[in-house]
């Protein structure tokens, strides 16, 4: 690539390395810390319009969608609107119904996808609404949406999304502290928001400073042929990216299933062969989760649990810093992204350019 490495060994580690400072970036001058709502002048709506929409419905392709369905899960907790992720693709080829009312979102880093920009074409041939959360300023994709978010975070170079992974999580928790502070959602928690993304960029700093411990986890986990990631809720959409990391750069098939899933199918899976990451935040599942845990145990399943706290059950933790309950999903990503790169290092993959894959689809 034609931009500088910054004396890091390679980009992946470079951009999860420079996080604290995208994040800031994706979030600077769009709180408002008097009425405790987002600032987000590009999105071409006034309020009666952003009061109207009855759903919400995102599409992406990749990391792009698994980010979507962190920010369904933000939007429909915060501004109670129904809202769901689909692939960008899934979604032009299944001739979906355009409803006036529904506010569609598409996700793209490098803005250039093939296959959500003909999404979003598709839509606006529709009559719907799009707006964009793309990365790259006047992308194809940010060009033909009605308006939008722009992430900030520089350029990523590394086929493996990390640092636009996460500001598009951030751009989701304004969108939905904007959509929902002109409906329902109170100062009080609509402070609690503000307050929260605050604190990102420095709890992201001190997630950095695990990097030694999960090098030593992911050269111990990596030999395993195969990984299963499980999370519940706000969980799950951590666990798809974390084991997409893990599939797209270490090559170590992985499979990523809602906890809850386990015991209709995958659990036959469960053996000392097969670990598990398991994405276990201290919210309102935590006991659920840790009765999951324990049925892994029982069928001699090794578990690297990523949370709050450490539990009994886990052979090995990874324990982050606290957010509201909310965006938690946001910093748990975190150490997944550490563990895929040393795994792919640990197996002398080509971390930066992996085999098969392109930074952006360009083509059908
Ligand atoms: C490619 C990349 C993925 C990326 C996806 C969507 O498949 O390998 O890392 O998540 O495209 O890219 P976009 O630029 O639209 O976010």
């Amino acid at each position: 690539g034609h931009y500088d490495n910054g004396g890091y060994e390679h980009y992946l580690l470079k951009e999860i390395s420079e996080q604290p400072d995208t994040v800031a970036r994706t979030l600077r001058g769009r709180i408002d810390d008097r009425f405790h709502i987002a600032h987000l002048g590009g999105l071409n709506m006034d309020a009666r319009e952003t009061r109207s929409f009855r759903r919400v419905k995102i599409i992406g392709c990749g990391s792009a969608y698994y980010s979507g369905q962190i920010g369904a899960q933000l939007i429909e907790e915060l501004a109670r609107i129904p809202a769901d992720a689909e692939p960008a693709s899934e979604f032009r080829y299944r001739n979906p119904v355009v409803e006036p009312d529904t506010l569609y979102v598409a996700i793209s880093q490098s803005g250039e996808t093939y296959d959500t920009l003909a999404a979003v074409q598709e839509l606006k041939r529709k009559g719907g609404r799009v707006l964009g959360i793309v990365n790259t300023v006047g992308s194809a994709i940010a060009r033909e949406c009605d308006g939008g978010l722009y992430l900030h975070a520089g350029p990523e170079v590394s086929v493996a999304s990390t640092k636009a992974f996460t500001s598009t999580a951030v751009s989701f928790a304004l969108l939905a502290l904007h959509l929902a502070r002109v409906r329902d959602l109170s100062p009080a928690d609509g402070r609690r928001i503000c307050e929260g993304l605050r604190k990102l960029p420095e709890q992201i700093e001190q997630i950095l400073k695990l990097d030694e411990h999960i090098k030593t986890l992911a050269e111990k986990y990596a030999q395993a042929p195969s990984m299963m990631f499980v999370g519940r809720v706000r969980g799950y959409p951590v666990a798809r990216e974390g084991a997409q990391k893990l599939k797209e750069i270490s090559y170590v098939h992985a499979e990523a299933y809602p906890a809850s899933e386990l015991k209709h199918g995958p659990l036959a899976l469960i053996s000392h062969e097969l670990p598990t990451v398991a994405i276990v935040p201290d919210d309102e599942l935590l006991d659920k989760n840790l009765t999951t845990l324990g049925e892994i145990r029982a069928r001699s399943g090794r578990i690297l649990m990523i949370g709050h706290r450490t539990a009994d059950a886990a052979d090995d933790c990874v324990v982050v810093p606290k957010n509201e309950t909310e965006l938690d999903p946001i910093l748990l990503t975190i150490p997944l992204q550490l563990f895929a790169y040393h795994a792919a290092v640990a197996l002398g993959r080509d971390v930066d350019r992996p085999r098969n894959l392109a930074k952006s689809v360009t083509v059908e």
